[in-house]
């Protein structure tokens, strides 16, 4: 059979490892597909910076040459950012070509008009990329749970921040050193603020709890918290209370709607997710049927997400002459069958809680902020005070039993209008992660 022409949009550490382990790894491929995937076409702003790399394939640096030439069968587009790549992907599916991308935040905040106009054309959107790096995780969501009622998942999905959070608290690096070889490694967004400040993991958790649970992708609705707040003192007294701190992607569903959040949260040390170090990711999902699955691996660099868009370009290479309507939809659900349910503002989540309250050292601070947190109806399960005479302030951390956010935070605004509370309260979030 004739070989399958891919475009490439983007030569960078993606578009590398791609075009890496299609050449490594050719006869293995063409072994599974029956046809050989053949990089034909390539654009980079620099073409430059490609000499040496031995491409046989046409380079431009304008983008638009990929998505026009009539060479090309599956655009991969792999440059990043909303534009030009939107208008890129849309004429692509336009004049009937599959693609394949990893560009998690185009699909966060676009995916509706993407998958709806592919629908329309006939054509192929594939971004296991997108989502975890390497852990083909829509895969096993989209297909593999596809028997069962999914209740919630909860993942560590940036590589960036969990590398950080691993060498700041394990092997004592500063915030700007973790982050500075995270991008000379390549795990780094272009714009590291995406990673750091969680944007990057609610664009993934939004896409994951589409195909979750059904319902459009809505970005815009995902509560989002970075870990740059997070201070060396946490992880100490999370740790003496039996917890690690991480920075996790969590979809739950419940009868009233959907949560969808991502923040820094303590979980307890000895579950798995809590030793999951480095660039790693790892994703916990709920389901009635199966239970538990956990699934691992490698969330970020070039050859890890080469090898989820390499997997993309086998599906679309074999499904390419199927009928349209014989492929799993987009979005895991059939497009007319998407479900309304509400995304539910962080006031009506619930959860436990670890509080850090800084206070003057003066008798009966503990008494009052008792007072107040039994107002509201919320108890507290374990308390840690450092006794720390010389100091005008003291942390009080206290480890919360369930409750609702919105009870919770009014009771905060009122312990930080107290003049004994010196500064604003870090409230973080706990999981136990149970199975049930
Ligand atoms: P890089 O910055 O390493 O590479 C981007 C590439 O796109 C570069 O070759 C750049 O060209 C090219 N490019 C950007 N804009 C244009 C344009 N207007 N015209 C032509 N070429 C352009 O990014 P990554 O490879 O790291 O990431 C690519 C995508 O993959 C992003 O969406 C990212 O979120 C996603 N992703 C990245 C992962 C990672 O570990 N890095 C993992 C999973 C997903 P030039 O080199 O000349 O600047
Ligand atoms: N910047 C992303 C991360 C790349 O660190 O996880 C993988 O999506």
């Amino acid at each position: 059979m004739a070989p399958v022409r891919i475009g490439i949009l983007g030569m960078g550490t993606v578009g590398q490892g791609t075009v890496r382990v299609l050449e490594r790894n050719a006869e293995e491929i063409t072994r599974r597909v029956g046809r050989e995937l053949r990089v034909v076409h390539a654009a980079v702003r620099n073409p430059a910076r490609l000499e040496g790399l031995g491409l046989d394939a046409r380079i431009s640096s304008d983008p638009w040459a990929v998505v026009r030439d009539p060479e090309v069968d599956v655009v991969v587009e792999v440059m990043g950012g909303q534009e030009p790549a939107l208008s890129l992907l849309m004429a692509a599916i336009a004049a009937g070509k599959h693609v394949v991308t990893a560009n998690k935040a185009l699909l966060a905040e676009h995916g509706n008009e993407i998958f709806a106009a592919a629908q329309a054309r006939g054509v192929m959107v594939a971004f296991e990329a997108a989502v975890a790096g390497a852990i083909p995780i829509i895969k096993a969501i989209r297909e593999g749970l596809a028997g069962n009622r999914i209740q919630w998942l909860a993942g560590i999905i940036n590589g960036t921040s969990n590398y950080i959070l691993s060498q700041m608290f394990r092997e004592g690096w500063d915030f700007q050193q973790a982050l500075a070889e995270a991008q000379r490694l390549g795990y780094a967004e272009a714009d590291p603020g995406l990673d750091v400040d969680g944007g990057d993991a609610a664009h993934k958790i939004t896409l994951m709890a589409s195909i979750a649970f059904g319902i459009p992708v809505d970005f815009a609705h995902c509560h989002v918290e970075g870990i740059r707040a997070l201070e060396r003192t946490d992880v100490v007294y999370a740790a003496e209370l039996g917890y690690r701190i991480k920075l996790l992607g969590i979809a739950r569903r419940r009868a009233d709607g959907v949560e969808l959040r991502v923040h820094p949260t303590l979980i307890p040390h000895s579950h798995l997710l809590a030793n999951v170090e480095g660039p790693f990711n790892a994703i916990l999902v709920e389901s009635d049927a199966a239970g538990q699955s956990l699934y691992y691996g490698r969330g970020a660099g070039g050859d890890p997400t080469a090898s989820a868009v390499v997997a993309d370009l086998v599906d679309v290479a074999r499904t390419m002459t199927a009928d349209p309507s014989n492929r799993v939809p987009h979005l895991a659900f059939q497009p007319d069958a998407m479900s309304a349910l509400p995304l539910l503002p962080m006031a009506e989540v619930e959860s436990a809680y670890y509080l850090r309250i800084h206070a003057h050292n003066r008798a009966g601070v503990l008494a009052q902020v008792a007072t107040m947190l039994a107002e509201y109806e919320i108890s507290i399960e374990a308390l840690v005070q450092k006794e720390t005479p010389e100091a005008d302030s003291v942390p009080i951390v206290l480890l919360l039993h369930r409750c609702r956010e919105g009870d919770l935070e009014q009771a905060i605004a009122r312990m930080e209008a107290l003049p004994v509370v010196v500064q604003p309260v870090l409230r973080l979030r706990v999981e136990s992660l149970a199975e049930g």
